[in-house]
């Protein structure tokens, strides 16, 4: 009873949080249903091997103890066929209960959606330390944030510029890596509206840590707006500082990233198209996106994500700095 008491007192702390899930024990989609059943098939078989050998290892303990007055010594035993097929045997078949499904449900995760489920295919390359998507249906990229429709298949589509990364999105779904010169493909779906975080899960470097991102769950309706918005965006500046702002990036950082829709071609890549950044949650998948946030990331980077190839900006004079934030948070 007081057990009990212990694990709803629980329940209900951990249902008392307004945000979305982030763990990988409360799944809010179909693939992340599949790997926590794969999850507690693993954790029973453990608890399962857990009871048998702490039974018999206390029974061992107490049936063979020393006893007051004799000094003998035990019986010496060496070697039994039966029991050392015993222990193969046993721990052979416990993997196979393991392995099956955990593989099945591995292939049938990377397995492409059919037709009939009309599955959006965006395209995740990672960087160091930054998450590229590209939605393909559409013909735009964005970064950092993964904007998907409820109850849609989409079918993620992994590779990496640089070094091995892990797509994670503990309440939705992964580990999936992303490997330089593969594709492997993962297909995930979100069954409640919110705002998932992602994270990178392989070591990839020193901002690995820090390797943020954000997958936004929309209604239908209002994902197809924020595409229409994508493929439409507002890139041009309204008032004399965005305008100076503009300039101020074409000279520093268009060589590097891309806004769509702006006047002058840009298309760097090596770095996150900032297409719509004044709409983004986060700058660089870490911070708050607010002007005082901005300014930090755009002098010292290297600070806010250590490892990143982004160059500090801290020898803008203080009204290119200022007009430089302008520009970037104008645009939608
Ligand atoms: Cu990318 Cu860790």
């Amino acid at each position: 009873g007081r057990l009990l008491f212990v694990f709803s007192m629980i329940a209900l702390l951990m249902a008392g949080c307004e945000e979305p899930a982030k763990s990988v024990l409360d799944p809010q989609g179909s693939t992340g249903e599949e790997q926590l059943t794969l999850i507690k098939i693993s954790i029973y078989i453990m608890a399962f091997v857990f009871a048998v050998v702490m039974v018999i290892f206390i029974y061992v303990l107490i049936r063979y103890r020393q006893k007051p007055g004799d000094d003998s010594i035990p019986e010496q035993v060496e070697g039994s066929t039966k029991l050392e097929l015993l222990w193969t045997v046993i721990p052979i078949i416990l993997l196979a209960i393991l392995a099956v499904p955990t593989v099945a449900t591995t292939f049938s995760l990377a397995e492409k959606p059919s037709e009939e489920e009309e599955a959006l295919t965006v395209k995740v390359t990672a960087h160091q330390y930054w998450w590229e998507f590209e939605y393909e249906d559409y013909g735009f990229k964005t970064a950092q944030e993964l904007h998907i429709p409820k109850d849609k298949k989409v079918y993620l589509k992994l590779t990496s510029r640089d070094v091995i990364h892990s797509f994670w999105v503990p309440a939705l779904g992964g580990k999936t890596d992303l490997n330089p010169g593969q594709t492997n493909t993962m297909t995930i779906d979100a069954k409640k509206v919110g705002t998932y975080e992602g994270r990178c899960a392989e070591l990839c470097g020193a901002g690995h840590a820090l390797m943020n991102f954000e997958v936004v769950v929309d209604e239908e309706q209002k994902f197809d707006q924020w595409v229409a918005q994508r493929q439409e965006p507002s890139s041009q500046p309204q008032t004399a500082a965005q305008e100076r702002g503009e300039e101020v990036f074409s000279q520093n950082c268009m060589s590097c990233h891309a806004i769509d829709g702006a006047e002058l071609e840009r298309k760097g890549n090596k770095a996150p198209n900032l297409t719509g950044f004044g709409e983004r949650d986060k700058i660089a998948g870490v911070l708050e996106n607010n002007d005082e946030n901005l300014e930090k990331w755009l002098k010292h980077p290297d600070k806010v994500k250590p490892g990143s190839y982004m160059p500090s900006f801290d020898f803008l004079n203080e009204k290119d700095m200022k007009s430089l934030k302008a520009y970037l948070q104008s645009l939608e």
